[in-house]
């Protein structure tokens, strides 16, 4: 994972439908992905359209991940994929922590077993952290605290070179950038992750992880977050299925 190039993962969810569209979607992005040097993009695509797509570009400038791991690597747990076996298929970054998993009952002990698990693979880890809503008395940044230091519970400082940090508050996921967090927002987000990492690790340790940020990143507002946010990329949802809005993403980010 490259420290110096901005990080733009497509988080697709459960899109597209098929296999055939779902190469489309991939074909339409690598035109612009393939050549923006400055950036470093990564499809989280369902896990079973992984092998497929990994196969239709050869180079490092676009990356695959999947949306979901479980903690073991084989045994009998029906339905679920393994690191392992996700990167054998060519994943190489693993979404861990994602609101819409923890919803349907994912806990902050299961992100955790997650993380090691995936880490131990050599997946990258992108680990998503965010409150539901703001209050005033900042309860928030408790609620914040406690998903982020479980997550990295027990993970060794050698194993941050593969982690990037996403913080994807609920209240702006699936709308739109007027919706979204605002720099000086996401400034004291960046200083508050930053300050939590340096108490559990040493602080160049904690310098080194990239933190995005999710939650309707759109052409309209990431030159704006990068500019003055202090991020390191974006986590993009619903823009990501639309190859010419998230094209457009690719290229401002490069252009920075
Ligand atoms: P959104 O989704 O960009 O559609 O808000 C982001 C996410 O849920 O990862």
């Amino acid at each position: 994972m490259s420290k110096q190039k901005k990080l733009i993962i497509a988080n697709w969810k459960l899109n597209p439908e098929n296999l055939k569209d779902a190469k489309k979607l991939f074909s339409d992005i690598k035109k612009v992905a393939s050549r923006t040097q400055k950036v470093q993009t990564v499809i989280c695509s369902p896990s079973v359209y992984i092998s497929e797509l990994n196969k239709m570009y050869s180079g490092h400038r676009i990356e695959m991940g999947a949306q979901d791991v479980f903690w073991e690597n084989k045994g009998k747990h029906t339905g679920e994929l393994s690191p392992v076996a996700l990167k054998s298929v060519g994943a190489k970054y693993v979404i861990i922590g994602h609101s819409e998993r923890r919803a349907l009952g994912e806990s902050n002990a299961d992100v955790n077993k997650k993380m090691i698990a995936a880490l131990k693979a050599g997946l990258n880890v992108v680990l998503c952290i965010g409150e539901s809503k703001r209050d005033s008395q900042a309860l928030y940044l408790k609620f914040l605290r406690e998903e982020l230091e479980s997550a990295l519970s027990g993970v060794s400082k050698n194993y941050l070179k593969n982690l990037i940090i996403t913080y994807e508050p609920l209240w702006a996921i699936g709308k739109s950038a007027d919706d979204a967090v605002s720099s000086h927002q996401m400034h004291e987000m960046y200083i508050f992750i930053r300050k939590i990492l340096t108490e559990i690790y040493t602080k160049n340790t904690a310098f080194s992880v990239p933190i995005i940020y999710g939650g309707s990143a759109e052409p309209d507002n990431v030159k704006e977050l990068l500019s003055s946010g202090e991020i390191d990329g974006f986590l993009v949802g619903h823009a990501s299925l639309k190859a010419d809005e998230f094209n457009e993403i690719l290229e401002i980010t490069n252009s920075i």
